[in-house]
């Protein structure tokens, strides 16, 4: 057993249940701050606390943030509009480091992505969305609060996201190999760096240990996962008839266009 404490934003999500699910099994005391927590009640463990809370509302996150020593945040941003006036990840974190001052909390933790610690992996370019991260990151740096962001490689997970009928679909032409990560990873990451200074204002990649096309990854992860589930190679254009709202289509096909030349 451990005496860890860790409160949660973002704890609800596609990833973020996984990590919340294996920190709470491996011991740490969590309490989770969710927008709708009867929600958050079906999918979180039956021992997580969990307080109301919206990143939008300043007031809502001072409460929820009562006690709390060590924060990790892990929320998300997919959209191609760069003209919104609000943005979880900014003007959210905005909020969030606002209310973790005046609750003196001792640190803060955050999901990132890998372009924004290694450029020069992505031969393709990077993904528009990450300026918005990163202006959220910037509040957490300036705020004194030490800090600690994970800068995260493609998530194995997300293969889930794209299969239909016992098919996965991988969309492009993806030739490079890649050092997935997967949740268990981060989680494992998340739990040594609560309580430890040493992990204060660091900033770490979290990357596999072997190379692997998307093509080889999605083999392995399914061999395990369901081996049912074949791999299929589709044009970048066929997101489109994923049947997803229009919004979230664009971010996924411009995502795996991005993919492309990730090495
Ligand atoms: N997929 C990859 O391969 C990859 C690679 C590198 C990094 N990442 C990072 O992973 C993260 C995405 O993880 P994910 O897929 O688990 O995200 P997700 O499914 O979109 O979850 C987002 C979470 O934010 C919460 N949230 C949204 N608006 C909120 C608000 N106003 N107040 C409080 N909470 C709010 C959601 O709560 P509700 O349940 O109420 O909606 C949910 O728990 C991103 O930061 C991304 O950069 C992903």
């Amino acid at each position: 057993m451990t005496n860890k404490e860790l409160t949660i934003i973002g704890a609800t999500g596609f990833l973020s249940t996984t990590i919340t699910q294996q920190l709470s099994s491996s011991g740490v005391s969590i309490r989770v701050i969710a927008r709708n927590p009867e929600k958050a009640r079906k999918t979180l463990p039956s021992n997580v606390e969990i307080v109301k809370g919206d990143v939008s509302d300043l007031q809502s996150l001072t409460k929820a943030l009562k006690g709390t020593e060590t924060l990790y945040i892990h929320l998300n941003t997919e959209t191609t509009d760069m003209s919104l006036p609000f943005y979880t990840e900014r003007e959210g974190i905005q909020n969030i480091v606002e209310a973790a001052k005046l609750n003196n909390v001792k640190h803060i933790l955050q999901i990132a992505g890998l372009e924004s610690l290694h450029e020069e992996l992505f031969h393709n370019g990077t993904i528009e969305t990450r300026k918005i991260r990163e202006a959220g990151m910037k509040f957490i740096e300036d705020s004194g609060i030490p800090y600690t962001f994970f800068y995260c490689s493609f998530f194995a997970d997300s293969f889930v996201r794209f299969v239909d009928n016992n098919a996965v679909y991988l969309f492009g032409e993806l030739p490079n190999p890649v050092y997935f990560t997967n949740s268990h990873q981060l989680a494992e990451y998340v739990f040594q760096a609560i309580s430890n200074p040493v992990a204060y204002n660091q900033k770490y990649s979290v990357q596999g240990s072997k190379g692997l096309t998307f093509q080889e990854a999605a083999e392995q992860f399914f061999e395990h996962y369901n081996p049912d589930v074949t791999v299929n190679q589709m044009p970048l254009d066929a997101v489109q008839q994923l049947g997803l709202p229009s919004e979230e289509a664009m971010f996924i096909e411009r995502i795996w266009d991005l993919l492309r030349g990730f090495k």
